[in-house]
């Protein structure tokens, strides 16, 4: 992204064109920045026996998976949904990981393809895989006791976390899975999301290759996902060279003594940066002294900050500079602080917060009412997490490709409020 004339442009289209021709709120995709951070996912490994999977959830529509798969890269999928998705996405069986949590018989019932692997996460659904007769292959989802991301909320390992076979009941899992005659084709562990420091995932890597001479039968490690990306212009980038150098060194040799595969399943890493939303301010308030943008959007299209607290950069998208894109405005110029703020009719639709949720002002080039402005790096958990609050409709999506853009997703009309109603 880069201004010229005040404009921000996203590759080589001006984003006041692309909100006068699908409107706004709309979340807008940069393919160039995806296909950088896939490439840059692909290299930092390429020195091990490795498979690049995606993790889905962080964004499942059709045109980025389209690019992810062409890419090389496998699918981790949480549920039936998420596998039709896939396939429709062109995804074969063998390329999906279906990772449980807390699943029904009727979900398993519905992955459908017996290549699909089935990544347990407790030792109650390998009883009711075995009971329901499904021959896909089997892989342990181990919590290695090592938890890290950047919320409570998204830390997936550690002590009281729903997810994983503890350490002290990987035995009795295997046991289990063998005694029935089936094999553990793959272990799995995914310490958490938003990590920022490769330390505890190359720990957690340890722990895994350790447990994993007990079995006999494995083709697959999966270190799962986390990588963290900059969400705000001054913090750095995740350390990918130095995450993949320091897992090649401890795992090359036993991956390749054994004929295993590495895999790799991050999300937000692959798709955060090349994501955009971008909404039109539609007031300019006082209030509490405070200045208030509010706008066309809310936290029903962008969770993030008022779930987690989190920071999205924000720019003013019409009258904007670069400087704006990296927070380093000149101080001669002119800016105004102000608390974003969304549509729904609900206190927490701020965008702007501090650490503890608390609405606090940002540094904006000015902003008047009918600006666009850009939420940054929405490309991972925004979508996907996006909801029909306060009966808004969910906003379409655009491919940006250079200097085409493409719609991928149509906005929601006001009808399918009630579809599936009666
Ligand atoms: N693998 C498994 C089994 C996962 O549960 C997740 C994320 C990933 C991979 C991908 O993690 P990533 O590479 O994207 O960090 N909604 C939250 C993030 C929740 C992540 C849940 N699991 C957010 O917006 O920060």
């Amino acid at each position: 992204m880069h201004f010229a004339n005040g404009v921000l442009f996203i590759g080589n289209v001006a984003v006041p064109a692309i909100a006068e021709r699908y409107g706004t709120p709309v979340y807008v995709y940069d393919t160039a920045i995806l296909r950088a951070q896939i490439e840059r996912v692909k290299r930092a490994f390429a020195s091990l026996p490795f498979r690049p999977f995606y993790a889905m959830k962080a964004n499942a529509s059709l045109a980025l998976m389209d690019i992810i798969r062409k890419s090389g890269f496998g699918c981790d999928a949480v549920s039936p949904g998420e596998i039709y998705i896939a396939r429709q996405a062109g995804f074969t069986a063998d390329q999906i990981w279906f990772t449980c949590s807390n699943v029904s018989d009727e979900d398993l019932r519905q992955i459908g393809d017996p290549s699909i692997i089935i990544n347990v996460n407790s030792l109650s659904e390998i009883d009711r895989i075995l009971a329901l007769e499904l021959s896909n292959p089997i892989a342990l989802r181990i919590n290695t006791d090592v938890g890290a991301g950047h919320h409570v909320d998204v830390v997936t390992a550690g002590g009281g976390v729903k997810f994983g076979i503890d350490l002290a009941e990987v035995r009795d899992a295997r046991m289990i899975v063998e005694d029935s005659g089936r094999k553990v084709v793959g272990l799995h562990a995914h310490i958490g999301s938003g990590v920022d420091d490769p330390a505890p995932l190359i720990e957690s890597a340890r722990r895994l290759l350790d447990l994993s001479t007990d079995f006999s039968n494995l083709r697959w490690l999966n270190f799962g996902g986390g990588l963290s990306v900059p969400y705000r212009p001054q913090d750095e980038e995740f350390p990918i060279e130095e995450y993949g150098a320091e897992l090649t060194r401890i795992a090359d040799r036993m991956l390749r003594a054994r004929e295993l595969t590495a895999i790799l399943e991050p999300g937000r890493y692959v798709v955060a940066a090349c994501g955009v939303l971008l909404a039109r301010v539609t007031a300019k308030r006082i209030s509490g002294g405070l200045w208030w943008a509010g706008c066309d959007t809310g936290f029903n299209h962008l969770v993030r900050p008022s779930k987690y607290g989190a920071y999205h950069h924000i720019v003013n998208a019409s009258r904007g500079s670069e400087a704006s894109l990296r927070a380093t405005f000149d101080a001669s110029k002119m800016r105004e602080e102000v608390i974003v703020a969304g549509n729904l009719c609900e206190s927490g639709d701020v965008f702007t917060r501090d650490a503890s949720g608390n609405a606090i002002a940002r540094k904006l080039d000015p902003t008047r009412v009918g600006d666009l402005l850009a939420f940054c790096d929405a490309g991972a958990y925004g979508f996907s997490m996006a909801s029909h609050y306060n009966a808004r409709l969910l906003p379409p999506e655009v491919l940006i490709d250079g200097d085409s853009m493409q719609l991928v997703r149509e906005r929601q009309s006001i009808e399918d409020l009630l579809k599936g109603q009666r």
